[in-house]
């Protein structure tokens, strides 16, 4: 038997200022994207804004609808939205942001399983690291290094390559 463990490196830091100013300009991106959140049913607005190895950068809000299953969330309206528009083009970050119409979060808010699903798809795919920033309303900010780091031992289209016909 093999005992093994899996360990994850994040930076945290108290507000954005600690962050450089491309770091800043994303996170604001996706901060002001919370007001385009369409989240009538859960009052939850997330913003997402992807910054592309040309320097674009794309944003997202999640879009709720009356038949729950069918909305989606802000991450990935934004990084299919990014892949759509600027196919091939490498992600370097995406910057995820949250407001409630409750209390002021300070903590920030980390992606759900199937956007962590859908970012390591294109993680593996340009073989490059995507680094995620997490902010608060506050502006506290967590800094994961590579998305692959969220989903240990995740299911990839690795596992397909032999299947196909
Ligand atoms: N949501 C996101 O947009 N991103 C996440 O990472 C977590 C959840 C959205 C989905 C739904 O519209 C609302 O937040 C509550 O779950």
């Amino acid at each position: 038997m093999i005992k093994k463990e899996i360990n994850i490196r994040i930076t945290e830091v108290a507000n954005t200022e600690e962050l450089t100013a491309e770091e800043r300009e994303l996170v604001l991106a996706s901060q002001e994207m919370t007001a385009n959140a369409y989240a009538p049913y859960s009052g939850f607005f997330v913003g997402a804004a992807v910054l592309l190895g040309n320097g674009e950068i794309v944003t997202g809000s999640n879009q709720e609808n009356a038949a729950y299953p069918s909305g989606l969330c802000a991450e990935r309206v934004a990084v299919f939205a990014a892949s759509s528009r600027f196919p091939g083009v490498p992600m370097r970050m995406v910057a995820i942001s949250t407001k409630t119409s409750a209390a002021e979060m300070s903590h920030p808010v980390a992606p759900c399983g199937a956007c962590r699903q859908v970012i390591l798809e294109y993680e593996e795919l340009q073989q490059k690291p995507i680094r995620l920033l997490l902010s608060s309303e506050t502006g506290k900010t967590i800094i994961v290094e590579r998305i692959r780091d969220l989903l240990p031992l995740a299911f990839s289209g690795k596992a397909l390559r032999n299947t196909r016909p």
